[in-house]
């Protein structure tokens, strides 16, 4: 079993290893020679972002092609998932994969402008993420089958505002970061960006290929990196993984345009 995940804070990292596998970190893939992956059972792990598909993973899906006699599809979230899951559904079947199962995670909620950390990590332990894990590993032991769920009209017209807005989006959104003076150039920014879009002079320089994952933000070791609009000055990494796993996955590439910019069109 092949699992292709994304990761910036981390629970979509935990949900993979729990299920279990071969890991494959989707930024590392995108650095790849290899465009087909074939195993018995493939399997994506991904965070939802504005009720939807975050754009790394939309040209990881587009520019790949896959093999397997079950496929299955997780995707984590904080608050609303919304279209989320129907939006990869969409964006699966382009690649001409049949989605045998789905399933969603209800976990800690990493969007900094609208909500404050201590108050999604208050609510984790109601969410009850490790039984629900359970529940996902037997599924896909079992290779049990479902479909994703109808959205009632008023979430897809909710839905469909959300995704103008994520279109507006431009790589310049790092516009948004500051950095106060806690820096002490650490580099763990650049080194947790999955576009290698940061470079740590005297201070980390954002080279406006931002793909808003937040990951600089909530990994800085000082808490030295702010957004505007933030809600509080917490960050959040999953309580099960290390600093130095978010970096094995998203590490830098050789340059910023290898790593590439794309809007999601699911
Ligand atoms: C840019 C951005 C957009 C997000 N949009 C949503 C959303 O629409 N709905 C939601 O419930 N959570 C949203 N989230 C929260 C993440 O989906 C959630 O925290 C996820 O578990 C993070 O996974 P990770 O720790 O593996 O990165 C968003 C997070 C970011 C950074």
């Amino acid at each position: 079993m092949k699992i292709f995940y994304f990761t910036t804070t981390g629970n979509c990292l935990y949900i993979a290893k729990n299920l279990g596998g071969e890991l494959l970190s989707i930024p590392q893939m995108l650095k790849q020679e290899t465009t087909h992956f074939k195993d018995d059972i493939i399997g994506f792990v991904t965070p939802c972002y504005g009720f939807a598909v975050p754009s790394i993973v939309c040209r990881f899906m587009e520019k790949h092609t896959f093999e397997a006699d079950y496929f299955f599809a997780v995707m984590s979230y904080g608050n609303i998932l919304a279209a989320g899951l129907s939006e990869f559904e969409k964006l699966a079947n382009k690649s001409n994969i049949k989605l045998n199962y789905t399933n969603e995670m209800l976990m800690v909620d990493n969007y900094l402008p609208g909500f404050k950390v201590e108050d999604q990590l208050a609510k984790a332990p109601s969410r009850k993420i490790d039984e629900h894990i359970k529940t996902i590993v037997e599924d896909i032991n079992n290779k049990r089958e479902n479909s994703v769920g109808k959205l009632s009209v008023g979430m897809k017209i909710f839905s469909a505002i959300i995704h103008r807005y994520n279109k507006s989006l431009k790589p310049t959104i790092d516009n948004r970061f500051s950095i106060d003076k806690q820096c002490n150039q650490c580099g763990t920014c650049a080194k947790v960006c999955p576009m290698n879009n940061i470079i740590v002079e005297t201070e980390p320089k954002y080279q406006h290929n931002c793909t808003f994952c937040l990951a600089c933000i909530h990994n800085c070791p000082e808490k030295a990196i702010h957004i505007t609009g933030e809600k509080s000055a917490a960050r959040f990494r999953n309580e099960h993984i290390k600093l130095k796993e978010i970096i094995t996955a998203n590490k830098t590439v050789t340059s910023p345009a290898q790593a590439g910019q794309v809007v999601c069109h699911s």
